[in-house]
């Protein structure tokens, strides 16, 4: 009983959030995200990924779903100034393949992206370590001939296919885990990446950060993941930029990576 109180009460709280932010000067947004991002650095320490993603859906850090889902992955898989692009860039390149491809989705959250694409692809596995999600996703979209499995892209074998998507997902990650992430991806024959990256060139690409609901781009030092660069080093065969869009001070940047295969 206390627990759905104040689990309501924190929603009511972030709705009213997300109602004022364009209003808050960005001094204050900065000193809220600090904030964030200390508290998470010692609250998620040492926890499974499950139990900490289950928290931040739960109140609701990445904002709270209008519908009664109870699953929100965040402004960027719902503003249709973003959303819109991807799915025009994602859905051009997979209709050009010559047959429609089997897709793995890493961290699909609550779907609202993938929904999306999920005509131009033959067989769609998608995955999530938060169990909940992957029993709402189940419900909702039972017609969409999906299979959504709870997994935890850092531990658990990676179900195979031809495309694997990573949206948004890695940069919640420290670089230990994103190593391992990588390191599985080898069978693999194309990567779509798409995360936040600071505007220009001049920012220092992969710096590390606390596993947790918040992006590299609003770290002390802006940073964005950039996998190619040290310390991953990922080989791909080339890469092609599929969608760029400006959002929070920075860019949310979608990349078609060839990778080698094993
Ligand atoms: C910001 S949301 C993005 C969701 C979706 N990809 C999209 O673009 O709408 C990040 C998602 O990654 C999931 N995630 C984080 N770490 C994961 C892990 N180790 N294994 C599987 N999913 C993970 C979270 O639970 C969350 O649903």
């Amino acid at each position: 009983m206390t627990t759905a109180v104040t689990s309501t009460r924190s929603v009511l709280a972030q709705r009213f959030k997300q109602r004022l932010k364009p209003l808050i000067p960005a001094w204050v947004l900065k000193f809220h995200r600090d904030r964030v991002i200390r508290r998470e650095g010692s609250m998620y320490e040492g926890k499974p990924l499950g139990e900490v993603f289950t928290h931040v859906y739960k109140t609701g850090a990445w904002g709270v779903a209008e519908d009664q889902s109870g699953f929100y992955s965040g402004s960027s898989s719902h503003d249709p100034k973003i959303v819109e692009p991807y799915v025009k860039a994602v859905t051009e390149y997979l209709s050009a393949l010559p047959e429609r491809p089997t897709v793995v989705d890493l961290g699909c959250g609550d779907f609202n992206v993938g929904k999306r694409i999920r005509s131009v692809c033959g067989r769609y596995m998608a995955c999530d370590v938060v169990d909940a999600a992957i029993q709402s996703n189940r419900t909702r979209f039972s017609h969409l001939d999906v299979d959504f499995r709870c997994v935890d892209i850092t531990t658990d074998p990676l179900p195979p296919g031809d495309i694997v998507f990573l949206r948004q997902v890695l940069d919640h990650l420290d670089n230990v885990r994103i190593a391992t992430v990588l390191s599985k991806l080898g069978p693999y024959k194309i990567l779509i990446l798409t995360e936040y990256l600071p505007l220009g060139s001049s920012f220092t690409p992969n710096l590390d950060k606390a596993i947790g609901s918040h992006l590299r781009l609003f770290g002390e030092q802006p940073s964005g993941l950039v996998l190619t660069a040290p310390p991953f080093n990922m080989k791909v065969l080339s890469a092609r930029i599929l969608c760029e869009v400006p959002d929070s001070g920075g860019v949310i940047r979608t990349i078609a990576y060839e990778l080698p295969g094993r």
